[in-house]
């Protein structure tokens, strides 16, 4: 009998010691996962920009149709950002500079998506014209500098 009771403590110890921390990992998991997919969305952005600075200083060519895909890309980028930035991720351990404001003032971090998008949009639409461009990527630039002020960490 008292074999059994510890055998049954045991399994529950067993039990309890893998199954909790399986359900934090999970969280972690999902947590990291979505702050990868944010920081990728984000890079992508910021590759694109890249290119077009490069373009504008005249440091590399571009046809105009890639001009366009590169700005196009960022507007689809804004586009998909809200979704991928709305879970909180309280458990990510992958390192975030996502600040906790953007959940407490969700609708201002979120419309300023559209913003980002216009501005994509602006550009796509000028491409190839350098001087105008100059002017679409100080506008875009804005849209960077405004929300990443507010809403990272340093
Ligand atoms: C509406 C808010 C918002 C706008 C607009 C925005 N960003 Fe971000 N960006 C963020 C946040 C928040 C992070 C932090 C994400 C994280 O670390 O989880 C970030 C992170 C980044 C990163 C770092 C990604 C990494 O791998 O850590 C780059 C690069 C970046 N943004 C580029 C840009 C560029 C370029 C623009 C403008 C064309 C832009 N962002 C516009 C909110 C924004």
């Amino acid at each position: 009998m008292k074999h059994l009771v510890t055998a049954g403590l045991l399994g529950a110890m067993i039990a309890a010691g893998s199954v909790m921390p399986m359900a934090a990992n999970a969280d972690e998991m999902m947590d990291n996962e979505t702050v990868e997919t944010r920081k990728m969305l984000m890079d992508g952005i910021g590759g694109a920009m890249g290119t077009l600075g490069c373009y504008l200083k005249g440091q590399c060519d571009l046809p105009d149709p890639v001009v366009r895909n590169l700005a196009n890309g960022i507007a689809f980028a804004a586009t998909a950002a809200p979704n991928a930035f709305e879970p909180k991720t309280m458990d990510a351990s992958v390192k975030t500079t996502a600040d906790e404001k953007i959940w407490s003032d969700w609708d201002d971090f979120a419309n300023r998506f559209p913003e980002l998008k216009k501005a994509a949009l602006a550009m796509a639409s000028v491409a190839g014209d350098k001087a105008a461009m100059g002017a679409a990527m100080g506008d875009l630039g804005k849209n960077c500098k405004g929300c990443h002020d507010e809403y990272r960490t340093k």
